[in-house]
């Protein structure tokens, strides 16, 4: 299982810094909806599913949060603290997030609109699901 991380080009100058988001430019699919999390508490794990056919970029724009990605066979963790870095959650991948840092701003741009049908919630439908997949 390869983590997918997108490189986001900062257009920085004395100013400051901007990131620009695009469909097809830095984003690999049509952005039809953005969420973001904030206020965080630092103990909490939040997401615990998976989607069918959902496909999201995450990007901590502030702080830092853990995420552990699995996809049914191995399960990999990684620590998001850049703002010029997406991941990239491809549908049928479970999904945790953890050790939220206070000032954590957690951005999701995702390819539909919020469709609770295409929540897998419960992980051992998703290991069956995910086993029926790739078999
Ligand atoms: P939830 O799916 O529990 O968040 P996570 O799994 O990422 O921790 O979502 C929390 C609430 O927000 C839940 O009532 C559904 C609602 N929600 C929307 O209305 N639209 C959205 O795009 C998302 C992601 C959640």
């Amino acid at each position: 299982m390869k983590i997918e991380l997108i490189p986001l080009q900062i257009h920085g100058d004395d100013r400051g810094s901007l990131v620009s988001l695009e469909t097809e430019k830095n984003i690999p699919f049509d952005i039809k909806r953005v969420y973001y999390l904030f206020d965080t508490k630092e103990e909490v794990v939040r997401g615990y599913h998976a989607h069918k056919a959902l496909k999201q970029v995450a990007i901590v724009v502030r702080g830092s949060c853990r995420f552990t990605l699995d996809d049914g066979h191995e399960r990999i963790d990684i620590v998001l603290n850049n703002p010029a870095q997406g991941l990239l959650i491809e549908s049928f991948m479970w999904r945790e997030m953890s050790e939220f840092s206070q000032d954590c701003v957690l951005m999701v741009l995702a390819d539909s609109k919020y469709d609770e049908s295409d929540y897998v919630r419960d992980y051992e439908q998703f290991k069956t699901m995910a086993k029926n997949e790739y078999s």
